[in-house]
């Protein structure tokens, strides 16, 4: 499993990169997705230079990036999930884990980020799940994760991260989890559950701006056995 390649599709932005940052920190090979390879390699620099030990960063357009890439992170905003999925849907083969990060925040349609958009399929997960290719897992992880926590590598990231799809699916995102530092992948059952996970970005959004966090508030889950 350690050799395997993680794949970020829109791994040139905030939270993107902040994944690949940790992910190639704890050792794996990452391979950052763009529209534009040129910006790719650009993002896959950035993180060898501030990950001097990385294993292998490699910047790549999303369509290639998810060749021979176990697990495909998808991060994008929610408006352009159904297109940056589409554009890489041929290369996708059975087998393949595609996480589901987007939260489909009213800022979609020009309203505010503390409120979410109904989806007629009841979330971004189960919208990107009716589009993928039969055998493809979408399981849901990372909504509730600040991009300004992933990308400060000289601190733990303290949050949990609740992980819904099929059980086998979700148990290797929830592993994934484990490479970053303070991040606990919590069994959040199955993907339906991303409607209650992709609205409480919204709220850590309003909280952000009421309690002025400007890296981010987290949660965290108390009482669960073996914590
Ligand atoms: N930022 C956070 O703190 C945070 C926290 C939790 C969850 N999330 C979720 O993580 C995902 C990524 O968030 P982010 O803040 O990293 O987003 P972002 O920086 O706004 O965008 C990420 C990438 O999406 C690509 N993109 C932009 N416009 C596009 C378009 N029209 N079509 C296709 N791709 C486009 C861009 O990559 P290229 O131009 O290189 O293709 C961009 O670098 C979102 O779904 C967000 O809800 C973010």
């Amino acid at each position: 499993m350690s050799n395997e390649t993680i794949a970020i599709l829109g791994g040139t932005g905030d939270q993107g990169l902040g994944l690949a940052l940790r992910f190639a920190k704890a050792g794996r090979r990452v391979a950052i997705g763009s529209r534009k390879v040129e910006r790719a390699v650009e993002a896959a620099e950035q993180v060898r230079k501030q990950v001097p030990e990385a294993l292998s960063v490699e910047g790549r357009e999303n369509a290639d990036a998810v060749l021979d890439a176990p697990i495909v992170i998808l991060s994008v905003p929610f408006e352009h999930v159904a297109g940056t999925l589409k554009a890489v849907r041929e290369r996708l083969v059975p087998g393949q884990i595609l996480v589901s990060m987007g939260v489909p925040l009213a800022t979609a349609i020009g309203d505010g980020a503390v409120r979410t958009l109904g989806v007629w399929q009841g979330s971004c997960a189960e919208l990107l799940a009716a589009l993928a290719p039969e055998g493809v897992e979408v399981v849901s992880a990372f909504q509730n994760v600040s991009a300004h926590r992933l990308q400060a590598l000289d601190a733990p990231v303290e949050c949990d991260v609740v992980v819904s799809g099929a059980p086998a699916a979700r148990r290797r995102v929830m592993d994934l989890c484990a490479l970053v530092p303070g991040l606990r992948g919590v069994d959040g059952g199955p993907l339906p559950n991303a409607r209650i996970v992709e609205a409480i970005t919204a709220l850590l959004i309003g909280l952000n701006a009421r309690y002025k966090v400007a890296d981010g508030i987290g949660i965290r889950l108390t009482g669960l056995p073996g914590a």
